[in-house]
C-alpha cells in the first residue's frame, strides 16, 4: 500500500475506534463549553462556522465531508440547508444516524465525492484534511471545488504549524524517538501556515481565499496540566480570543486555522 493510502486508512480506523469518545466530547460540549480543550475549541470553531454559514439563502445545498457524528449537519439543518454528509468510519455513521435519524449520510472519502459537478452551495470540512497526506489533501480540495457551484463557498480547518500548543514540535519529536509518528492512536497530522494554506487554495483555483485563526492554543497545555486552571483561563480569555487572533501577526499562533474561499 502506498503512503497516501496507508495514512488515509489509519485516519479512518482511528475515527472508527474512537467514535464513542468523540461522541462523548460533543455531549460534554452541550453541557459545558469550558469543560476541556476539545469543548472550548469546538465552541470557538462552531461560533465562526455559524457566522460563516448563517447568511446563505434557504434550502441551499450543504455538504459536510468527514461529517463524523453529524453535529455540523444538524447545525446546517437548523439554518434550513438541504444538508448531506460523507463519512468513511462506520461507527461515526452509526452515532450520527442514532442522534439524527433523518440526516443524509453517504459512506465515502474526501477525494472521491459521489455527487455531480456544481451541486453544492457550501462544502465544509472540519478537522478532516489534517489527517491526510499532502497529495490526498490536494485531491480532496479539487474534488470539493468540482462539486461546488460557481460562487459556492468552501470552509476548511487545517492545523496551524506554529500554534502555541507546540503540536508541530511534539509530532516531530515523536517521529525522532519512535521512528514512526503514525499509528491508529496517533494518526498523521499535516501542518500549514496561514500563508501556505492560502497559496494552496489559490493553486487549486479558489478565489476570495481568506484564513482565520481562533482559540488560544496555550489553553490546550493549561487543560493538560490542570483542568481547573484550563477552565478558569478559558473563561477569562474567551472575550479576547476572536479579536486577538484576527490580526495577521497573531493568526499563525492560533489553535485553529480556518480557510474560507469561493469557486
Ligand atoms: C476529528 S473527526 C471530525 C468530525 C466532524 N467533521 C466534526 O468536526 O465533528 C474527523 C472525521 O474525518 C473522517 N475522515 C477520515 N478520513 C477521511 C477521508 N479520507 N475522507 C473523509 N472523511 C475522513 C473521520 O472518519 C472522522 O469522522
Amino acid at each position: 500500500m502506498n503512503k497516501e493510502n496507508k495514512i488515509r486508512e489509519i485516519a479512518v480506523n482511528h475515527h472508527h475506534k474512537y467514535a464513542e469518545k468523540f461522541f462523548n466530547y460533543y455531549e460534554q460540549l452541550k453541557k459545558d463549553k469550558y469543560k476541556n480543550a476539545f469543548t472550548y475549541g469546538r465552541y470557538k470553531l462552531d461560533n465562526l462556522i455559524k457566522e460563516l454559514i448563517h447568511n446563505e439563502k434557504k434550502n441551499s445545498k450543504f455538504l459536510d465531508v468527514g461529517c463524523g457524528t453529524g453535529e455540523h449537519l444538524n447545525l446546517a439543518k437548523k439554518y434550513n440547508y438541504d444538508a448531506y454528509g460523507v463519512e468513511p468510519a462506520e461507527d461515526m455513521i452509526k452515532f450520527a444516524k442514532n442522534s439524527y435519524p433523518e440526516i443524509k449520510i453517504k459512506k465515502g472519502i474526501s477525494n472521491n465525492l459521489e455527487f455531480e459537478d456544481n451541486f453544492f452551495d457550501i462544502v465544509l470540512m472540519v478537522e478532516v484534511l489534517r489527517y491526510l497526506d499532502k497529495q490526498d489533501i490536494e485531491k480532496s480540495l479539487k474534488e470539493a471545488r468540482r462539486v461546488l457551484k460557481p460562487g459556492g463557498k468552501i470552509i476548511v480547518t487545517l492545523v496551524n504549524k506554529w500554534s502555541l500548543d507546540f503540536f508541530f514540535i511534539f509530532q516531530n519529536l515523536r517521529k525522532i524517538f519512535k521512528k514512526s509518528s503514525i499509528d491508529e492512536i496517533n494518526p498523521h497530522c499535516e501542518f500549514y501556515t496561514p500563508k501556505n494554506a492560502e497559496n494552496l487554495f489559490r493553486k487549486i483555483g479558489f478565489v476570495e481565499v481568506k484564513s482565520h485563526g481562533n482559540m488560544f492554543a496555550i489553553l490546550r497545555i493549561a487543560y493538560k496540566l490542570n483542568k481547573s486552571i484550563g477552565y478558569w483561563l478559558a473563561k477569562k480569555l474567551d472575550n479576547f480570543d476572536d479579536k486577538f487572533h484576527s490580526y495577521q501577526l497573531t493568526k499563525p499562533f492560533a489553535g485553529h486555522l480556518i480557510l474560507t474561499a469561493k469557486k
